[in-house]
């Protein structure tokens, strides 16, 4: 049957690993409290000439060879960011650019670690009406130039890296059958960016000077509450949606925020461990890169099979949250 499918994936990490142990280095802390609190044990950080279309351009080039494309086939870039390369032009025209990309339209969308869902619901919107009949649908982030290297709290939780899908409306490829997604702007203050915009703080040397430029974190722990109750509440929504239990999934592939967060969720959903794929070991949290690098390492490791119902599941800044449940071909 045609419908919208993903007919190709991919994903990059840039080659400089930061482990914990080099953390200790710089700020005051351990590779056991990291581990312990978070899950993970290195990230990758991008070389100083990498941009976010660059990380943008190394996942894109995969998923298209994986799906049999050029870039002069593509109609639609999405890229999911809260790292762009500037404030404009966005990191999707600068990644059209790069690919050149010449037929496709491109842009932006901001939903912190939610943005690839909210890039894959938006590009399912274009090619479900038929205005587009393709997407390349990217999430790609550069968090370690948002971040505070002194910040002992923040800066051991992210890291660099990209994503990428092609999505296509036609017969082959495994099925996006929903997505959902949800927003609480009310919230939105507990991870903030606040330097830089056109509000009150705008860039000046005041605003470097006290630090309003990097990504913080208020209120971590109740972020954390949050986050395993929307991850749960996400999962069941795909499930239902579609008719099914979630003793029917196959895999979930949440966004790696912290490996406690990951278990509460599943333990919450008894989903066993076996079914919920991690990777944030290795990555660290990569916001919107997250969700599509685990997707793609599930999909080439073959952690995934034919006619297996699979849901991507994040939460993040905004606040946003939201699903999208795919069967397998
Ligand atoms: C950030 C996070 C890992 C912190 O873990 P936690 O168990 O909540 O830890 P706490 O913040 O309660 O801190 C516990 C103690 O460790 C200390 N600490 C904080 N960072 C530390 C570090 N890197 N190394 C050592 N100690 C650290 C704190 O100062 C605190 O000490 P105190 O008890 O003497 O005050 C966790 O809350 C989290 O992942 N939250 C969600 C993060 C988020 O918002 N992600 C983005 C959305 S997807």
């Amino acid at each position: 049957m045609k419908c919208i499918r993903i007919v190709g994936t991919g994903s990059y990490v840039p080659e400089r690993v930061l482990t914990n142990r080099d953390l200790e280095k710089m700020i005051d802390t351990t590779d056991e409290w990291i581990v312990q609190r978070t899950g993970i044990r290195e990230r990758r950080i991008a070389d100083p000439d990498e941009d976010t279309s660059d990380l943008a351009k190394g996942a894109a080039l995969k998923a298209l060879e994986a799906a049999g494309m050029s870039a002069a086939d593509i109609d639609l870039i999405i890229v999911a960011t809260i790292t762009p390369d500037m404030c404009c032009p966005s990191a999707a025209n600068w990644l059209q650019a790069k690919l050149d990309a010449k037929n496709a339209v491109s842009f932006d969308i901001t939903a912190a670690c939610t943005g690839f869902i909210f890039g894959l619901s938006a590009a399912q919107q274009y090619l479900e009406t038929g205005l587009y009949s393709n997407a390349l649908v990217v999430g790609s982030e550069v968090m370690g130039r948002t971040v505070n290297w002194k910040d002992r709290a923040s800066c051991i939780l992210w890291g660099d890296a990209a994503g990428a899908v092609v999505l296509e409306k036609s017969t082959r490829g495994a099925e996006i059958l929903s997505t959902h997604i949800h927003s609480d702007g009310l919230s939105g203050t507990n991870l903030l960016l606040p330097g830089g915009g056109s509000s009150t703080t705008p860039i000046s040397q005041t605003s470097v000077e006290e630090g309003l430029h990097y990504l913080k974190l208020i209120g971590p722990n109740k972020t954390f509450k949050v986050a395993v109750k929307q991850f749960a509440k996400s999962c069941e929504e795909a499930a239902s949606f579609n008719g099914y239990d979630i003793s029917d999934i196959d895999l979930v592939i949440p966004h790696q925020a912290n490996l406690r967060i990951i278990k509460a969720f599943a333990e919450r959903l008894k989903i066993s461990k076996e079914k919920v794929f991690v990777n944030i070991d290795r990555y660290g949290n990569s916001s919107a890169a997250s969700i599509p690098l685990a997707l793609d390492q599930a999909v080439r490791s073959e952690r995934i099979g034919a006619g297996d119902k699979i849901i991507l599941v994040g939460f993040g800044g905004g606040l946003t949250w939201g699903s999208c449940f795919v069967l397998w071909h």
